[in-house]
């Protein structure tokens, strides 16, 4: 799966710093999302069923008893909604459904336990599978705390490998909540309501659809038959047949589509959809073998589903060469669903997306948007080998699924799409990201415990950043190190040795092992099971290294160390590699320099930690960047800018060395590169945009981006698209930089744009709409403004409306800001899933600042009431990000006495959280304020 946070990050690439990035709002709509997910909350199984000898009661951890496995299961569902409503019919939310699974007892045991979870259960009936004769029970109960289901037999089973047959019959209901079976809805030719049943069982909601033995290697065959009305298409993970049926005295017809047994595989890969027969279809092959990509007719019509069609054929081939194997089933279906929780799911044979991960408008969508879509297919589809077919044992190893997936999908997106260079991209889509949270206290390892993992909030919670970024940037790490033929090796042995079967990190890799004779095992170790990532040192002029872990708020050193492979150059010779296994401080030879040579080491950031030197050598590199800066490689380059900011915070080194690193940026025409600056020098802005040093600051970059912005005139003024990816979001970058650091040309050239827009010709490209939106409004009037809205409020195209939303917060006039503050109370005016990121937006715009404070205050307890916790949490969380003197904070303090009082306040843990953040700013800005200032007004005197 690919999930919320996730989608946040795959966009916040092409986003635009020192500006706004629409992330926010996509990661609180999807926060609202999750809030109305019911919440279960951590209990433990009911206490024993007492007076009986035999081994029973309940598993004494949230974990099943295994005494019982599943073989098969025949499952028959019946959802009565209705896709389409006519003026006399009324809509109907629930399912029934019956389900037969055939069990091998293999420990004797009265109680048979498995999963289900808010089904009502009206009949049970255990048999023995021979001779068909019926096992009594005492009785049966459904625990929706726990989510255990328990029958309470008569007699034992005996664990001497019988098999048994467990039928149920059940009812459920159908709840837009995103989880097990839910109902979606969409509007079809302007004003035609349509319903459709999607379903997503990862990780824990197959339980809430049938009854089921629900844990990853509890794998089995599923014989799905699907009862659905007439003029609705079943599809589920294989191919389906489709019959009408008579259902009893019900007068509606009804259509039984049976499917093919699946292969072996575990319960949180199942799906189910049931649509309108026409929703729209594209379809393929791929060998023989039938691929269809579904969405809404209109999608479909208008061809929005042909580059996922596109690059699903190229993929599949490149992994089937890849892990010399082919794709298992006989079909595939990709479905885009209106409503959907992350940005994709892996269910084998029926892959669901969110409608923008996988429909690619070309002429309208921009580059960030055909990027997300390659992206999370190439994700999804790797899943369909690691993960379907080879599947983590338990949750907690998770990180093998998702991190194997998201490094994999860089592959695959790479054969898709050669022209971008997405691997160099790693480095900001992944590993930054993960660097960034696995740098807090607060982090966790990539593999815990077993028994840490068993409650489903506990194992929805490792749906994050560490388990797919870092789980990426580590098996980067290891792929660079054993390189790309042991790699893919020795994941080839344990896809074909572990099919359909459950590996373990010991499991795989040892293959890796094998293969290189180099202790994979024990480096991995201590990468998966500490949190964090080290800082090595380096003191060129004694040869001295070190390592310790790296924090953003450093405190006592913990003592934990890694085995850490080390890639280093000196300039004008060969890379050299070594293992550095302790934790120094050691004197090794090879670091040491002699002459007036630079070392670098971590090339190309192979390696997931962060490198300091000693002050000489780190003004060789910089003076390198400066004279040639090509002399370092790529991606060196932006790790260095990340390296010393993030030194800096931690205080390994001084501010100004961060932002001398930035320097050479004059020469620099690479993304990378800038983007790690601007994403660093974000933090500045926020701290000194209501500042004296706001003035020096913005001459500066100024004067840095000039040429960049040059550098792209040809393709800006051509309305021509770069080549190269990243040079199209630099491109971006640029125009937002330039533009908002008083560039003149630049907002000549926007506002220009937008005229000619207002005088009905619309040639702003699709990269460029949300830049060119957000900075012709900021420097426009009025009519502009109300000239947007119009269009806003009109546009049918979402990414448009999205772009129009946060461009509309870019004004700098009071009043305008404060109008569209009040709109957000208006769901006709803006929909309630935009509202919270549309006042977050204004509260990055440095004059709606504390205009979008007050307005949360002021409006506090309907915010709360109609939104609730998590919306509260993030968008407090939001607004108050630039606060940093004694005023604010106490501002967060009397807010924080009102809401206490109050009671009923819900955001208690997010203004501490803010507080605590605001506290820390304010220090920062003291210690640093004056060196910062002294620094810009200096750069900017040198012209
Ligand atoms: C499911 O189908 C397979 C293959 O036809 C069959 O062997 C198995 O018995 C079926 N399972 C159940 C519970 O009916
Ligand atoms: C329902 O719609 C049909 C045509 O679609 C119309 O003839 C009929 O009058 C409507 N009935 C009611 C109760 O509105
Ligand atoms: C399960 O439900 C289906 C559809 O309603 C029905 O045809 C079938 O007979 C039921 N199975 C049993 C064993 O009752
Ligand atoms: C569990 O939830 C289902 C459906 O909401 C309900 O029918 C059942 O009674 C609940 N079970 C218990 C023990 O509360
Ligand atoms: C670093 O990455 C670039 C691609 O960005 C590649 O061409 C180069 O060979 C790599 N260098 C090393 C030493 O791996
Ligand atoms: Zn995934």
């Amino acid at each position: 799966m690919a999930k919320g946070v996730y989608i946040s990050k795959a966009l916040a690439i092409a986003t635009i710093v020192l500006t706004v990035s629409a992330v926010c709002g996509i990661v609180l709509m999807v926060i609202l999302y999750q809030m109305q997910i019911e919440k279960k909350s951590p209990v433990r199984p009911p206490s024993p069923v007492p007076t009986t000898p035999l081994p029973t009661g309940p598993p004494p951890t949230l974990r099943l008893p295994k005494n019982l496995i599943p073989e098969s299961y025949k499952i028959y569902i019946q959802p009565f909604l209705y896709t389409k409503l006519n003026n006399v019919t009324e809509q109907s939310y629930f399912f029934k459904g019956n389900s037969t699974v055939r069990l091998k007892c293999v420990k004797d045991t009265r109680s048979i336990f498995l999963h289900a979870a808010f089904l009502s259960v009206t009949h049970v009936v255990v048999t023995h599978s021979d001779t068909q004769k019926e096992i009594d029970y005492e009785r049966y109960q459904v625990q929706n705390e726990t989510n255990f289901f328990e029958i309470l037999l008569k007699d034992a089973l005996i664990g001497n490998g019988s098999y048994y047959n467990l039928f149920t019959v059940f009812e459920g209901e159908l709840h837009d909540d995103l989880a097990g079976l839910y109902s979606s809805q969409y509007t079809e030719k302007v004003d035609e309501e349509r319903f459709l049943i999607a379903s997503q069982m990862q990780p824990t909601d197959a339980r809430r659809v049938f009854p089921c033995f629900d844990e990853p290697d509890m794998k089995a065959v599923f014989n799905i038959t699907v009862i659905h009305r007439d003029g609705t298409t079943a599809l589920s993970n294989t191919k389906g047949y489709s019959r009408y049926v008579e259902m009893g005295t019900d007068e509606d017809s009804w259509i039984a589509t049976t499917f093919d047994p699946t292969p072996v595989m575990s319960t949180y890969l199942l799906a189910f959809t049931v649509t309108v027969q026409d929703f729209g279809r594209k379809s393929d092959k791929h060998d023989t073998k039938e691929i269809k990509i579904w969405a809404r007719p209109e999608a479909v019509a208008a061809g929005h589903a042909n580059y996922a069609m596109e690059i699903t054929l190229k993929i599949l081939e490149y992994y089937e060469n890849l892990f010399k194997m082919k794709y298992q089933l006989n079909k595939l279906d990709q479905i885009a669903v209106p409503d959907f929780s992350g940005s994709g799911m892996e269910n084998w044979g029926l892959v669901m997306y969110r409608e923008s991960a996988l429909l690619y408008e070309e002429g309208v969508s921009s580059a960030s948007n055909k990027e997300f879509v390659a992206t999370v297919v190439a994700h999804e589809l790797a899943h369909q080998w690691f993960g379907n077919l080879v599947t983590m044992k338990w949750w907690n190893n998770l990180w093998l699924n998702e991190g194997l997936a998201t490094f994999l999908s860089y592959f695959g997106v790479n054969y898709a799409e050669p022209m971008w260079n997405i691997k160099d991209l790693i480095i900001l889509k992944e590993i930054r990201v993960a660097m960034e949270v696995d740098c807090l206290n607060s982090s966790h390892p990539l593999s815990l415990p077993e028994s840490e993992v068993e409650d489903p909030d506990d194992i929805a919670e490792l749906f994050d950043g560490i388990t797919y970024s870092k789980g990426a940037a580590v098996l980067r790490m290891l792929y660079a190190y054993i390189e790309e033929k042991a790699f893919m090796e020795g994941l080839r042995v344990s896809g074909i040795v572990y099919n359909q079967h459950m590996i373990r990190q010991s499991i795989l890799l040892p293959y890796q092992d094998t293969n290189t004779h180099k202790d994979v095992v024990g480096i991995m170790k201590t990468w998966t099971e500490q949190p964090g990532y080290p800082v090595i040192t380096i003191n060129t002029s004694t040869g001295m290294i070190a390592q310790e872990q790296f924090l953003i708020n450093r405190g006592e050193d913990q003592g934990l160390e890694w085995k850490v492979p080390i890639k280093f150059i000196k300039r004008d010779s060969e890379i050299q590699e070594d293992l550095l296994k302790e934790k120094g401080p050691i004197r090794v030879p090879a670091y040491e320099i002699k002459d007036d040579a630079w070392l670098l080491a971590n090339v190309n950031c192979t390696g997931y930690y962060r490198v300091n030197y000693d002050e000489q050598n780190w003004n060789k590199l910089i003076h390198q960047l400066e004279s040639n800066h090509p002399a370092i490689p790529l991606i060196s380059r932006g790790q260095l800018i990340d390296d010393a900011f993030n030194l800096a915070r931690a205080k390994y080194i001084n501010v100004t060395l961060a932002l001398t690193t930035t320097k050479y940026l004059i020469n620099e025409t690479d993304y990378v590169p800038w983007e790690s600056a601007l994403k660093n020098l974000r933090y500045f802005m926020l701290m000194f945009d209501r500042s004296e040093v706001y003035g020096p600051m913005q001459k500066y970059l100024h004067k840095q981006i000039a040429p960049l912005y040059e550098y792209f005139k040809k393709y800006t003024d051509n309305m021509t698209v770069p080549l190269d990816l990243a040079d199209q979001y630099n491109q971006i970058n640029a125009i937002s930089v330039a533009c908002s650091n008083g560039v003149l040309e630049c907002t000549a050239m926007a506002r220009s744009l937008f005229n000619e827009w207002k005088n009905g010709t619309d040639r702003i490209p699709p990269n460029l709409k949300s830049t060119i939106y957000c900075n012709a409004i900021a420097a426009g009037d009025e009519h502009d403004w109300d000239f947007a809205w119009e269009k806003y409020d009109t546009a049918t195209i979402a990414t448009m409306k999205d772009d129009l939303r946060y461009g509309l917060s870019c004004t700098k006039k009071i009043w305008l800001l404060n109008r569209y503050l009040g709109y957000t109370l208006d769901h006709n005016k803006i929909r309630k899933m935009d509202a919270a990121s549309t006042i977050t937006y204004i509260a990055k715009n440095v004059a709606g600042q504390a205009l979008a404070w007050d307005f949360i205050r002021a409006h506090w307890t309907y915010i709360s009431q109609e939104y609730g916790i998590m919306f509260d949490d993030s968008l407090i969380d939001e607004v108050t990000q630039r606060f940093s003197t004694d005023f604010e904070l106490q501002q967060l303090r009397d807010f924080q006495q009102v809401c206490s009082e109050d009671g009923s306040c819900v955001a208690k843990r997010a203004l501490e959280q803010v507080i605590e953040r605001t506290e820390a700013n304010i220090k920062w800005v003291k210690e640093n304020k004056q060196t910062v200032l002294n620094w810009f007004v200096e750069q900017s005197k040198v012209l």
